[in-house]
């Protein structure tokens, strides 16, 4: 029906169907996509926010058979939650996760409210995610617009606002409930995001959509320009130089994180910001003493690695060193190597640390 007016009711009646027959066609069989109970669908639509959705299938099942049910989750230590989330990045969602159940399990009878605005009063439940919920576990009328979904929006009713605005957001909500069906409010709104993610994407695949003939982004030749988005300043370089520090019982020392700020709570190798032109293994030691008033002995290895972190690209330059067996208080704590693999530690720590140990195999030192 392409003659339908753009924006007529007939012509949004026509993209909702479209899209969930496209839906209906196309879903990616996802193991959240199997019973939709109300907790497997919470935990997933924390697990995707930031991360991409091939990521999170393994962590999906690996977390619901350590975890499946939200009592259990909320019995659990939040040191084991940390581990089962490590290496997803943005840890704040686990622990907000770990809080939330136990929330629900004291003062919601183990359950999670069936609406959006009590939804999102929930610690890590912002309002997308809230609509999400709402919509695709309780069948709420209700919308949970993701970037993916936010793209198509744009591009489907050739939005020219800056979608970060809080204007634009409004007017990307307007559109997505202009289209809502008014039952199959779990398909419609999985059904947007999977479209953006598949089809609607970054690179333009008009070719192969079955919606270019509705799209106003398309009639109008801007689909390259939607969404608008202010242009994020480019991300800030920040350096940084990490030890691996070892003694001679063929311990390592880590430190744990304070409870607020970048990776809270996990444990991570000592590290200290540094300037551009430092040396990372004078810089480290000369730190490491300021703090503790011990000396490091220098070893030969060392490693380097970028991660962003926010708007920051951190340039982290690592050493390893020798330090005599000694007691050091908090934050260091010393670890047998045999201890390494439970700890919630992120992720560019823990490459650097497989990267130590498998240059250890078969040497006498580690
Ligand atoms: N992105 C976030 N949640 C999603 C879902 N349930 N389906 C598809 N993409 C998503």
């Amino acid at each position: 029906m392409p003659s339908a007016t753009p924006l007529s009711r007939s012509w949004s009646a026509e993209v909702t169907k479209r899209l969930l027959a496209w839906f209906g066609a196309n879903a990616r069989d996802l193991p959240w996509r199997l019973h939709y109970t109300p907790y497997e669908v919470w935990v997933s639509e924390i697990m995707l926010q930031q991360t991409q959705m091939l990521r999170v299938v393994d962590y999906f099942k690996r977390f619901m058979s350590r975890f499946p049910t939200l009592q259990s989750l909320a019995q659990a230590d939040l040191e084991a939650v940390l581990c089962a989330w490590e290496g997803l990045g943005y840890y704040q969602r686990a622990k907000n996760l770990h809080k939330t159940a136990r929330l629900l399990l004291a003062e919601y009878g183990g359950q999670l409210p069936t609406d959006q605005e009590k939804l999102e009063k929930l610690p890590g439940i912002g309002h997308y995610t809230a609509g999400a919920i709402a919509a695709i576990a309780f069948e709420q009328p209700t919308v949970g617009v993701d970037a993916n979904g936010l793209r198509v929006l744009a591009r489907l009713f050739d939005c020219c606002e800056d979608v970060r605005s809080s204007s634009g957001k409004i007017c990307i909500e307007r559109y997505a409930r202009a289209l809502l069906p008014e039952q199959r409010a779990r398909d419609f709104n999985q059904a947007l995001m999977e479209f953006g993610a598949l089809i609607c994407g970054r690179k333009l695949l008009c070719a192969d959509c079955p919606l270019q003939d509705l799209c106003l982004a398309h009639a109008h030749g801007t689909e390259s320009q939607r969404p608008v988005q202010m242009s994020s300043s480019l991300r800030q370089l920040r350096y940084s130089t990490a030890g691996v520090i070892i003694d001679g019982k063929r311990r390592l020392l880590l430190c744990q994180r304070p409870k607020q700020g970048i990776w809270a709570n996990l444990w991570t190798l000592p590290e200290f910001e540094m300037a551009k032109s430092d040396d990372p293994t004078r810089c480290f030691c000369s730190l490491f003493a300021r703090q503790t008033g011990l000396k490091l002995y220098a070893l030969d290895w060392q490693t380097q690695l970028q991660h962003s972190y926010t708007k920051w690209q951190i340039v982290l330059q690592v050493r390893a060193f020798f330090l005599v067996s000694c007691v050091l208080s908090k934050p260091f704590v010393w670890f047998a190597r045999s201890d390494l693999a439970k700890l919630p530690l992120p992720s560019p720590h823990r490459t650097v640390l497989d990267r130590f140990l498998t240059s250890q195999v078969g040497k006498t030192t580690y």
